[in-house]
This record gives structure tokens, C-alpha cells and sequence, in this order.
């Protein structure tokens, strides 16, 4: 294969492109700007900033691939999984919980509080030091301590991340392993939550109570997300257009984690939370235990079905400005998906507002959205583009208005009762 240096120049030249770009919003903004607690991981915080980063990541992978050996590129690729095991030990065996936040211990004072075999846990901390998660104080010298982003996988973050690996290796594994099979035409029609668990979808069995604690790592990696998704969706959506005391409906809302920094930004707002019975409860619980009064007071949970005409009342008499929906209609197959927006529909008055928060593909796939197209292909749905979108809208008696680009990945499509 011949060796294309014209190929490599022009990577390493839109990368150094897209540093200047990412550099120049840098320099416009001030240092210790104000941002939202729940969005201090993205920087800098202007509405540009979402796709310049995803721009520079694009950029920087494209060089990357441009510099290595191809086999090496295409090995490392399938060896990637292993990653994302080491992380799932590294929590499972409690060493980011164990270790102070600012403490340094060597590896086998750690391995000892976490009743670990020193080996094992030292690789296992390796990998996850190369993505930065933990440190070493000195090169080699195998004394340990925190970064930031270890951090955040400890019990006590305000981001329930560590959740998201229980969830992992109690439910996701065991379907990941159906990818392969769900390819195959003979599959055709079958979700791989169908052959791996012989069940019709996810949340059948997240309803079940002996599935009880799968449901909670469930919510809680749901409300994980909002730190890098909820800051982008209410400061880069209008949402002082349905006036200050508006009452947003998030339906199939979960525990309602989403609406947490849109109701601290617009403090009059009102939330009403739609999910099934089982999730509610959660929810209820987790607003009265974990928000203050002033925040919980307007956030209102209703048992819903969203197969069903949305109820005749909401709670305390409240009348809905806005419908939302993160991550509803990604979850379902066309037909699932058109019967859930006709039943919302079929329920409001021409011109009602319906906000879906989605990642809408383009060309340039973000690595959440890749992860998650894979998650949705197994659960029965699918991540679609915004001319996807528009079609199963129209199908459904709704029209695409606006499509806003937030500076989190997530995507907010403004829709309307047609
Ligand atoms: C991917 S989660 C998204 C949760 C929430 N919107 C968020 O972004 O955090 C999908 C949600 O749909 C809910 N759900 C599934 N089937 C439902 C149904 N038939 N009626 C209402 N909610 C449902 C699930 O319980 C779950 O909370």
C-alpha cells in the first residue's frame, strides 16, 4: 500500500485548524466564567463550543489514524472493549471509593482496603490511568491518586456514573454479545433484548421486581447524563418563550434527572413527570430526598403509559405549555415510534409544542451517539437523522420547526401539532 503523505499532511493540518479554532473561543472568554455546575466539564462554554470540540475530535482522530500502522489502527479498535472492563473492576472493586480524594496509597495499601489481589487490581488501575482515571504520583512508582476524572466514578459524585457500570455488567454484556447474531437476516425483526433475554423490550424487564436493583443503576446512569447534556439543553433552547410560570411535560421522563437544570434556571417553571408507576415512585423518592424543597415543590410525577392518550388532568390542575421527550423515540423501531407520537397527538391542539432530545446523525457520528446506536439496535430503536425524523413526525401529525444544536451532544428538535 503505497504511503500517501499528501493524506497525513492534510490531517495534521485540519487538526492544527480546529486547535487554532477551539484556541481563539478560548481566548474569548473569560477566565472563571459562571457556568452550570452540571455543564463544568465542557469548555470553553459558548453555544460554538459543542461542535468546534466535536469538530477537533474528528480532527484529532483523523490524524491519528493517518499516523498509525492500519492493522495496529484496526487492533487497537478491537481490543477497545477492554477498556471499558477495567473500568467496570476498577468500581466493582470499590478502589475510587477507597481511596481518599485526596489521599495517595500504594497499590497494595489499596489492594488491601478493597480486598483485591495487588496484581490484578495494579493492571486493571493501569488501563483506566491511560484514559486518565486515577494517577500515579511519580512514573512507576506505583502509589496512587486521584484525577478528576476519577473522581467522578466515586459513590458520593454529584453524577451517579458508577452506576452506569453496574448497569453495564449486569445487563449490557449480556446483550452486547447478540450484535453479531442480530446482523443476520434470519434475526430480522428480533431485538437483541429478545435473544439474549427472550423479552419483548428493556423496560419489561426493568419493571419486573426481582429486576428492582437493575432499575435503579438504570435511572441513576440515566441521571448521569445530565451533567454533560442538561447544561447545553437549557441554556441553548428558548424555553422563557412559554412564559415563566410554564409547566413543561417530560414525558417517559424517568426520575426526572433531566429537568433538574431547567427548573434551577427558571425558577417559576413547573414540571409534571410522566413515566410508568414504577419509575415514578423512584422519582418521587429521589426529588423529596435529594432536592430542595423550592425545586421539588414543581416537579409533579404522574403514572402514564405514552402508548395511551396523555391524561385528561395533570397534577395540581396544571396546563401543559410544552411536551419534552430525551431519549423516547430513539429507544423504539418506526412503527413503536409513530404509535407513541400519534397517542401524544391525538391528545393536543394543532400547534402544540413537542421538544424531542435526541443525538441526530450526521455525517460525522459523535462517539456517544456511536456507542448509543449500538445500545438502540439491541433495545429495538434506532439514533436517526433529522430527515428521518421529519418523516416519522409526519407520519405522526406532527412537523420539525427547528432543529437546535446545543453545546452538549444532545440535539433538541422542535416539533409542532400539525
Ligand atoms: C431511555 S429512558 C429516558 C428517561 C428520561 N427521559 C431521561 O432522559 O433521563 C426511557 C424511559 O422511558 C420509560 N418508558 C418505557 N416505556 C414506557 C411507557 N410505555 N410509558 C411511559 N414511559 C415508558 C422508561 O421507564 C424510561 O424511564
Amino acid at each position: 500500500m503505497a504511503w500517501k503523505k499528501a493524506e497525513l499532511l492534510a490531517a495534521l493540518k485540519e487538526l492544527r485548524d480546529r486547535t487554532d479554532e477551539l484556541m481563539g473561543l478560548l481566548d474569548q472568554q473569560e477566565d472563571g466564567v459562571d457556568v452550570a455546575p452540571e455543564s463544568s466539564w465542557s469548555f470553553p462554554y459558548t453555544p460554538e463550543s459543542g461542535s468546534c470540540t466535536a469538530s477537533f475530535r474528528i480532527a484529532s482522530e483523523t490524524a491519528l489514524r493517518a499516523l498509525l500502522n492500519p492493522v495496529q489502527y484496526v487492533f487497537e479498535c478491537l481490543t477497545g472493549g477492554s477498556e471499558t472492563k477495567a473500568l467496570v473492576a476498577l468500581v466493582q472493586s470499590g478502589a475510587p471509593d477507597q481511596l481518599g480524594k485526596q489521599e495517595t496509597l500504594s497499590i497494595d495499601e489499596l489492594a488491601s482496603r478493597c480486598k483485591a489481589v495487588p496484581d490484578r487490581l495494579r493492571a486493571v488501575i493501569r488501563i483506566s490511568a491511560r484514559l486518565g482515571i486515577l494517577q500515579e504520583t511519580k512514573p512507576l512508582s506505583d502509589v496512587w491518586t486521584h484525577t478528576p476524572h476519577s473522581l467522578v466514578l466515586r459513590k458520593d459524585s454529584s453524577a451517579p456514573i458508577w452506576a452506569m457500570t453496574s448497569w453495564s455488567q449486569a445487563f449490557v454484556t449480556k446483550i452486547m454479545d447478540k450484535v453479531p447474531d442480530l446482523v443476520s437476516q434470519e434475526n430480522a425483526g428480533k431485538t437483541g433484548v429478545e435473544l439474549a433475554c427472550g423479552k419483548a423490550s428493556v423496560f419489561e424487564i426493568l419493571s419486573e421486581p426481582q429486576n428492582a436493583d437493575l432499575s435503579t443503576y438504570f435511572n441513576l446512569t440515566m441521571k448521569a447524563s445530565s451533567p454533560f447534556m442538561a447544561g447545553g439543553v437549557a441554556d441553548d433552547y428558548p424555553w422563557e418563550q412559554f412564559g415563566r410560570d410554564a409547566t413543561v411535560v417530560d414525558v417517559g421522563g424517568g426520575i426526572g434527572s433531566q429537568m433538574i437544570v431547567v427548573a434551577k434556571k427558571h425558577p417559576k417553571m413547573q414540571f409534571v413527570v410522566q413515566d410508568l408507576e414504577h419509575v415514578c415512585q423512584g422519582g418521587r423518592k429521589f426529588w423529596q430526598t435529594q432536592m430542595p424543597d423550592d425545586m421539588s415543590r414543581r416537579v409533579h410525577f404522574q403514572a402514564h403509559d405514552f402508548y395511551t392518550p396523555q391524561p385528561v388532568e395533570l397534577p395540581n390542575n396544571l396546563r401543559p405549555s410544552v411536551y419534552w421527550m430525551r431519549w423516547i423515540i430513539h429507544d423504539w423501531d418506526d412503527d413503536k415510534a409513530i404509535k407513541i407520537l400519534q397517542a401524544l397527538r391525538h391528545s393536543v391542539q394543532p400547534g402544540a409544542k413537542l421538544l424531542l432530545g435526541e443525538f441526530v446523525v450526521t455525517e460525522h457520528l459523535s462517539k456517544v451517539a456511536a456507542q448509543w446506536m449500538l445500545s438502540m439496535l439491541l433495545y429495538g430503536g434506532t439514533e436517526r437523522t433529522e430527515h428521518e425524523y421529519g418523516v416519522l413526525l409526519a407520519a405522526s401529525g406532527w412537523k420539525i420547526t427547528k432543529l437546535y444544536k446545543t453545546r452538549s451532544p444532545l440535539d433538541i428538535i422542535e416539533c409542532e401539532a400539525i
